[in-house]
């Protein structure tokens, strides 16, 4: 009978079969996917897998920390951490059209994975996150292009690895149920959807370090007050997102100029199409008065109200 247990067992037993004393390498981001991937290969080989987590300063607050904190310090398994952060801050560095931010984002994931993966010696397998719909979803893309999604994680092109895709025949529930059977934290199994440019994306037109430290700073609030009302298990996806203009404030009596914040919390079967959750005004109230006294270089916040369409979900 089919149940997750099972699942876990027979994929650890073919796994074994597959690998059997050789090593594998995975691009580790703290997504369900991976991680959930991670977990599995650390059941079934332990060492011999070799995680890759690349921070690329695009994460939200405490993500990288929490993948050191669940695989190398809980799992005991091989982790490689790249903080690879001013490298990619370089190369976005006056970038402001949207499209190219991600091209090289994208890009440049992929050659930092492609240097660690050349440091590595004797890697025969490369594990991915696939899952059932990804499969599906690639034969069947006919919808015209409104982004080109990035995913952060692509296979290096000329590097010959045989791959390892436990999770193929699973529906993204049944993969957060095989991350709870694994032992993983409820944060990293039911975390909510997270572009591949990460923050990249929400830290409009050309990234300078101020404002996306105050779009990351503002969205750990935003998620610790809407997990303080519950919100956090009942709305699809939640986030802030600063702007790159000022507007004039006024703070200890004198003129200020400073960036909005902007919020924004969706709710969606398929990403397709969106409503807006209707946030109770006490929340909004208690977000925006932590934002404004947290958050350095912001003097407002504002709440999107816009469905998809007209608007997408991200900004960018
Ligand atoms: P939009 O903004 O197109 O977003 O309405 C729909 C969903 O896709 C996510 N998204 C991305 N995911 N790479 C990703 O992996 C990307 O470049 C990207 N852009 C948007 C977005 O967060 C939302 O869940």
């Amino acid at each position: 009978n089919w149940n997750m247990k099972n699942f876990v067992a027979d994929q650890v037993e073919l796994i074994r079969q597959q690998v059997g004393d050789r090593k594998v390498l995975l691009a580790l981001s703290g997504g369900v996917d991976s991680s959930v991937v991670a977990a599995l290969l650390v059941k079934a080989i332990g060492k011999q897998l070799v995680c890759v987590h690349v921070n690329h300063g695009l994460m939200r607050k405490g993500e990288s920390e929490s993948v050191v904190e669940v695989f190398k310090n809980q799992l005991d398994a091989n982790l490689v951490y790249v903080d690879a952060s001013e490298r990619f801050l370089g190369k976005l560095a006056g970038v402001a059209d949207p499209e190219e931010k991600r091209k090289i984002i994208g890009a440049e994931f992929i050659r930092v994975f492609e240097e660690e993966a050349r440091k590595l010696e004797g890697i025969d397998f490369l594990a991915q996150g696939t899952i059932y719909p990804d499969i599906v979803e690639s034969g069947t893309k006919t919808a015209k292009v409104v982004k080109s999604h990035h995913n952060v994680g692509g296979l290096p092109e000329d590097l010959n690895f045989e791959l390892v895709e436990p999770l193929r025949q699973l529906f993204k529930d049944e993969v957060r149920a095989c991350g709870l059977e694994l032992g993983l934290p409820d944060e990293m199994v039911f975390r909510q959807p997270f572009p591949g440019p990460g923050l990249g994306v929400r830290c409009l037109g050309a990234i300078t370090k101020e404002r996306l430290e105050a779009v990351r700073e503002a969205d750990a609030i935003l998620r610790e007050e809407f997990h303080n009302a519950g919100l956090d298990k009942k709305v699809w996806q939640y986030f802030t997102v600063v702007p790159d203009f000022k507007s004039v404030g006024v703070r200890d009596n004198a003129r200020s100029f400073e960036y909005p914040v902007i919020l924004r919390a969706v709710n969606t079967v398929d990403a397709m199409t969106a409503s807006i959750e209707q946030i109770d005004w006490p929340v909004l109230l208690k977000i925006t008065d932590r934002i404004l006294k947290e958050v350095a270089n912001v003097n407002r916040v504002c709440y999107d109200l816009s469905p998809k369409p007209t608007a997408t979900i991200e900004w960018e």
